[in-house]
């Protein structure tokens, strides 16, 4: 610590302290216009001048030294600080009565108030721009913008999509998107950051428009007319009486205008936020204190919810009657549900029985899931989609190092020195921790390494892109593993205190030699040298992956020789260390974690164990089935062979998502009775005799567990739509008309019960997850939770992880002369998987409005394909009609197509084969046979769509720029006080 004088008192600081935290932190009142604590000193606004030892400097970009002596309120620094204020308010008009921004956060208002401005010396002065409306979601008004740069600042180095610029050498200066296109024909992806960071109303929420104020909504001529009036009074009055009114009427706002903590619904990132309410109006999405995501969200969280308030939604009961649907009530929809499973158990047993849980919902709702599968129904036949993506990670980790989780948290990654990123298009599907890896990469020199098919965004940003032959990840990681090991660059300390199996594991490797991987992979021997070199060289290394790894048929021994790496390497144990699949859905870790497995009862403890079972009989009161029930995979098959009568399954795009969609719609017509419950008419549904309309997270309690082990809990924004109910509402009354006689009034009570029978979940409770609080299972019983995972000792009993030997045995459904394309498929940025919700939200429609298979240039030029072209892809299993899209992130023969379609599903493609570990399909695997139809349309992707933009990377705001003008003058400089610009970064 150091100590500092600051306005007379000595205070204790921390060795580098930014000036302006510690002010704040001793509870001073320094104005600060541009500096937000997420994005660092940016060093535009020149509010923030204090006087150090007699000299001005700006407090945000200054660090505390033993010593110093700071006055924040000195004449010379209170006169520099309304200079500085004064040239902002001539970039802004005061009309916050009647201003959509003036919610209490107005960092313009709130300063003009700090600083007690009467008069504005230099007088507004408007820019020659105007409006731009052209972005679904946010405009941007530049008469309002102060040029503070935060939006810039955001964009560049947080987000990293780097599409905003400021022109600081033109005479009138304003904000450019992609060095002045219209924003809507930018490369602007709408993750809202800068409009998050904006300090005005300049950047602002198109819902938030006309909605947030009580005269906001006025005609624009109205508006403009009551803006004369105030500035016609303000010479006389001065803005202290103006901003009273505001201020009355931004108390008014207070009463309506409900903001309420939610978890976003979308993927495992984990994003956070407050969700802005008027009635059943959503005017913003407004992140700040996520633990995850801090200011950070893509557009579907930011922008993606207009599922909610969709006239699709569900709002009744429907039955099946004469193959038509019709509305009934609860009770006969229930009553009809547990009559029909209560006869087909009694006729066929319980295990004629199954129910899938959602990954969309929360931990509560999986765990009362497989409660009831197990201790109502009596059948452990109970799955959710994890079984399509993420158990092949789970399995490589609990053969390596004991649990199936991320073994860091995100702020591992940003740490790391080297991030290897495998099978994952972490720009598109998992875009926050993707905006981690990029700042690092862009910042702090972190190194980059991908592997994938496809040169997506993050293998364009690599310093090394790996292109392997499809399915052959497992042949390069292993033989990198077998040249470190050779070449004595493995970390030979940690393997003898913390690993056991090396001789076994080492003989494994034997077939990876380089020039085998160089035969197999594609890839050369030089190539994999340097990976190997690399990751020798990197003191901290995390690798990231996800379905491109996952779901092939040998993700498990993949996901394992991934892990082993990291072992031979020493990179666990250590921050900025470790093994981290990415959970696709929002809840897919929790749905598992808490006992939507056929094998496992909550907390990963097996089934077949009789000392687990016994505590479960003890605490549900029940005898519970002893034997491994089937996964989803076995269910479809069972369904097939006669052996499964009836499901049970909530929250499930089934029918589309799961691999070779016809086989599985096709063993749906089969069953004797489905129960679907969904918050829209699915796909799904179309084979259901009962749907139950359940209600989606911004209208219920609960805990939505992340990618980083990271519980949260979501609050209640609505009221579920009439009709409609809570999820653990609905399985509770099925429970409950099956005799289980269940009395849970809160989710809350769910969780003290998941508490006390799961060890890994101990020291979990609502209060310690209140607000903002998270916990990092696993959960101790006094409530220490653990970010980094195995920081004393592997989850082994012996402490020690385990090398664990796989094989190489090669991908299913390969190409043949008849199927000669390779087909991989995934997400995009824009659609959460199929659609079902995103589809809902106008702005996202209009960006993309459908699915499409892209093309290589190559092959577009040999088959004569276009951007539009239709095209017919035809597989061994089924077969589509969609759209083509030329591009190179494609090479030569291999196709892609986004999953996001209903009605040109890409599952309809796709196999049965499976990795046989864990049942979960080689959806990776697919080959195509492609047959160009005589029609072209127009491109899939309009041209409105931000990959067709032209970005402006640069170094941040770059207000160097600003200081070379001309016109620039530090404030307080008139009088010859030399200003001391530190030029900070971070
Ligand atoms: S990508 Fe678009 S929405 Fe996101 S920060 Fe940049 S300009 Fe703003
Ligand atoms: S638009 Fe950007 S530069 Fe303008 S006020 Fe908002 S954050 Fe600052
Ligand atoms: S979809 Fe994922 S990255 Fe986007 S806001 Fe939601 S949790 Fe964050
Ligand atoms: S807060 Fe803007 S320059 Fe310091």
């Amino acid at each position: 610590m150091v100590k500092v004088n600051l306005d007379g008192v000595i205070r204790e600081a921390q060795p580098d302290e930014l000036l302006i935290d510690l002010i704040k932190r001793a509870g001073g009142s320094v104005p600060h216009v541009c500096y937000h604590p997420q994005l660092g000193p940016v060093q535009t606004c020149d509010t923030c001048m204090v006087e150090e030892n007699g000299r001005l400097t700006r407090a945000c970009a200054t660090k505390v030294v033993d010593g110093m002596t700071i006055s924040t309120k000195s004449v010379k620094a209170s006169a520099a600080q309304v200079e500085a204020f004064d040239r902002i308010l001539s970039n802004h008009l005061l009309y916050c009565t009647v201003c959509d921004n003036n919610n209490g956060n107005c960092t313009v208002h709130n300063t003009t108030k700090l600083l007690a401005i009467e008069h504005q010396r230099i007088p507004f002065r408007s820019k020659p721009y105007e409006v731009d409306n052209t972005n679904p979601f946010y405009r941007y008004d530049p008469d309002q913008c102060i040029l503070c740069g935060r939006c810039v600042e955001a964009c560049q180095n947080i987000e990293v999509n780097e599409t905003l610029s400021i022109n600081w050498e033109d005479p009138n200066p304003r904000v450019l998107w992609d060095g002045g296109s219209p924003i809507g024909d930018s490369s602007c992806v709408s993750c809202g950051h800068c409009v998050t960071v904006c300090p005005c109303n300049a950047l602002m929420e198109k819902s938030m428009l006309g909605h947030a104020g009580f005269l906001t909504s006025l005609k624009k001529s109205a508006l403009s007319g009551m803006i004369d009036v105030v500035k016609g009074v303000e010479p006389e009055t001065g803005y202290g009486a103006i901003l009273q009114v505001s201020e009355a009427e931004e108390a008014m706002r207070e009463h309506r205008i409900r903001k309420t903590k939610t978890v976003c619904t979308y993927c495992g990132v984990g994003c956070s936020f407050d969700v802005w309410t008027k009635d059943r109006h959503i005017l913003k999405i407004a992140p700040e204190h996520g633990p995850a995501n801090g200011i950070s969200t893509c557009v579907k969280g930011k922008f993606g919810w207009g599922h909610i308030n969709s006239e699709d939604r569900l709002t009744t009961p429907l039955i099946r009657e004469d193959g038509k649907f019709r509305g009934a009530s609860w009770k006969e929809a229930i009553g009809l549900v547990a009559r029909r499973l209560s006869e087909i158990k009694a006729k066929d047993g319980a295990d004629s029985v199954a129910l899938i849980s959602s990954s969309k919902c929360t931990n509560e709702e999986s765990y009362l899931m497989q409660k009831l599968a197990r201790a109502v129904i009596g059948t452990n036949n109970v799955d959710n989609c994890s079984r399509y993506c993420q158990s092949p990670a789970t399995v490589g980790l609990f053969r390596t190092v004991g649990y199936g989780g991320d073994s860091g948290s995100i702020s591992d990654m940003e740490k790391a020195d080297l991030v290897v990123i495998i099978g994952s298009n972490t720009a598109e599907s998992h875009p926050v921790i993707a905006t981690r890896v990029k700042s690092s990469h862009k910042l702090d020199g972190q190194k980059l390494i991908v592997s994938d098919l496809r040169e997506n965004e993050m293998a364009r940003r690599a310093d090394l892109f790996l292109h392997p032959n499809p399915g052959t990840d497992l042949i390069w990681l292993s033989a990198v593993s077998r040249y470190l090991l050779d070449n004595g660059l493995a970390h030979r300390k940690f393997l003898d205190q913390w690993v056991n199996g090396l001789d076994q594991y080492r003989k494994s490797l034997e077939f990876f030699t380089l020039e085998a991987a160089e035969r197999l992979t594609g890839l050369s021997g030089r190539t994999i040298r340097t990976v190997a070199h690399m990751i020798a060289e990197a003191k901290n290394m995390c690798i990231l992956w996800a379905m491109g790894v996952t779901q092939q048929s040998q993700g498990s021994d993949t996901s394992t020789a991934i892990s082993n790496l990291l072992l031979i390497t020493g990179n666990y144990m250590r921050p900025g260390t470790g093994a981290y699949p990415l959970r696709g859905h929002n809840n897919v870790q929790g749905a598992s974690d808490h006992g939507s497995m056929p094998n496992m009862l909550p907390g990963y403890q097996l089934v077949d164990d009789p000392e687990v079972r016994l505590r479960f009989e003890t605490g549900w009161k029940v005898k519970l089935p002893t034997t491994k029930g089937l996964d989803n995979h076995q269910m479809v098959e069972a369904i097939h062979e006669g052996k499964l009568k009836a499901m049970y399954l909530i929250g499930e795009e089934m029918s589309i998502v799961d691999s070779n969609a016809n086989y599985v719609g096709a063993a749906f017509e089969k069953l004797d009775f489905f129960v679907v419950q969904d918050i829209f008419f699915s796909n799904t549904c179309r084979y259901a005799d009962v749907v139950l309309p359940g209600a989606p997270s911004l209208e219920k309690e609960g805990t939505f567990t992340s990618t980083e082990r990271r519980i949260q809990r979501l609050y209640q924004v609505f009221e579920p739509l009439i009709g409609c109910q809570p999820d653990w509402k609905i399985i509770q009354d099925v429970a409950n008309q099956l005799g289980a006689g269940w009395n849970y009034q809160h989710p809350s009570e769910i969780m003290d019960e998941i508490a006390s029978l799961t060890p890994m979940f101990n020291g979990v409770n609502y209060e310690r997850l209140a607000g903002y609080k998270s916990l990092q299972w696993p959960v101790a019983s006094d409530g220490t939770d653990e970010p980094l995972l195995y920081t004393k000792r592997f989850a082994f009993p012996d402490g020690k992880a385990r090398l664990f030997p796989v094989s190489w045995i090669g991908p299913t459904d390969q190409p043949n002369r008849e199927f000669d394309l390779h087909l991989n498929n995934g997400r995009l940025l824009e659609h959460f998987h199929e659609g079902n919700l995103t589809y809902r939200t106008e702005g996202i429609r209009e960006k993309t409005p459908d699915t499409f298979v892209e093309v290589s240039p190559e092959l577009a030029e040999e088959r004569g394909i276009q951007s539009g072209t239709w095209v017919q892809l035809i597989s061994r299993y089924g077969k589509v009609r969609v759209r083509a899209l030329v591009t190179d992130r494609v090479h030569g023969t291999e196709l892609y197509m986004p999953m996001n379609s209903v009605e040109s599903p890409v599952n309809r493609l796709t196999s049965s084969h499976t990795d046989p570990v864990t049942n979960t399909p080689a959806y990776k695997e697919a080959s195509v046979h492609l047959k160009v139809l005589n029609e072209v349309g127009d491109s899939p992707l309009p041209r409105v769509n931000p990959r067709f933009g032209h970005p402006t990377p640069q170094g941040g705001v770059e207000v160097e720029r600003k200081w070379k003008r001309a016109d620039y003058a530090p404030p307080g400089n008139r009088n010859g006080n030399g200003l001391v610009q530190l030029q900070t970064k971070k």
